[in-house]
């Protein structure tokens, strides 16, 4: 059975209030959903992680970053390494994400240091890959995909690459309030087993959880998470939201 796993992805919003407050509502809310199988990971921005982590102790979530530096440490002004993380008891990153790629020109060479950094440091990647919405009216969505994937993950070993989680986010479904259609998501999901199955095997293709993202809500959240091979979600606005979020992590478990 593959993992069932949401990851709240806050990107940079709240103050530190807002922050300790939405951590609150979320251990109360989890707290009481003691049958919760879901991995819930919360993704607040680096000043808050020190605030997460310290909740985290109580086990409900795992804490993870919305990036991490390429390099290993040393004068890189601004810079926040996988070795700082994983002190802080970071357990997991978000790497590739599509705002990386566009804002801040994060390019395949960039997210295979990350990707090597995390691991290094026993912090599993969230390695986000998604087409434009230009590709896929173009039809050229799979070859998009097939690409990130390849040069972002694939130059991995077998024991690497079993550390790592997929999320599949169509960039025109980011934060637009359009998702991808179930079946749009399912034949993305199922593709990129393929191509794992042809690098790695069967075996590593059956067991690698695969993440949907863009605009997954508490409302769309169980029909997306039915769809064989979507084994959760990659939460951006509805991660804001405490209650919104913890259904999310219900409905990836009960889907
Ligand atoms: P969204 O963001 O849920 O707000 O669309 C998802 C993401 O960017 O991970």
């Amino acid at each position: 059975m593959r993992r069932k796993i949401v990851a709240g992805n806050w990107k940079m919003n709240l103050n530190f209030q807002e922050a300790e407050e939405l951590i609150e509502d979320l251990l109360e809310l989890l707290a009481e959903e003691e049958e919760l199988k879901t991995e819930v990971v919360v993704c607040p921005p680096y000043p808050y992680l020190e605030l997460t982590t310290d909740f985290s102790e109580e086990k409900l979530f795992h804490v993870g970053a919305q990036n991490l530096s390429a390099f290993d440490a040393g004068a890189y002004t601004g810079e926040i390494s996988a070795s700082m993380l994983a002190s802080m008891d970071v357990t997991h990153c978000i790497i590739g994400h599509s705002e990386r790629r566009k804002y801040f020109n994060e390019d395949d060479q960039m997210l295979t240091a990350k990707v090597n950094q995390a691991l290094a440091h026993d912090i599993t990647p969230i390695f986000c890959v998604g087409e434009l919405l230009p590709e896929r009216e173009a039809g050229e969505h799979f070859k998009t995909v097939r690409w990130q994937v390849r040069h972002g993950l694939f130059h991995l070993d077998t024991a690497e690459f079993s550390k790592v989680v997929i999320a599949y986010e169509p960039v025109w479904a980011i934060g637009t309030g359009v998702t991808a259609s179930p079946a749009q998501a399912a034949e993305m999901h199922a593709y990129i087993r393929t191509l794992i199955d042809e690098r790695y095997g069967p075996e590593m293709a059956e067991k690698t959880s695969i993440l949907y993202g863009g605009s997954c809500n508490a409302k769309n959240a169980t029909e997306l998470f039915a769809q064989p091979g979507i084994d959760g979600g990659l939460i951006g606005g509805a991660s804001l939201l405490a209650e919104e979020f913890v259904s999310i992590c219900k409905q990836a478990q009960t889907a």
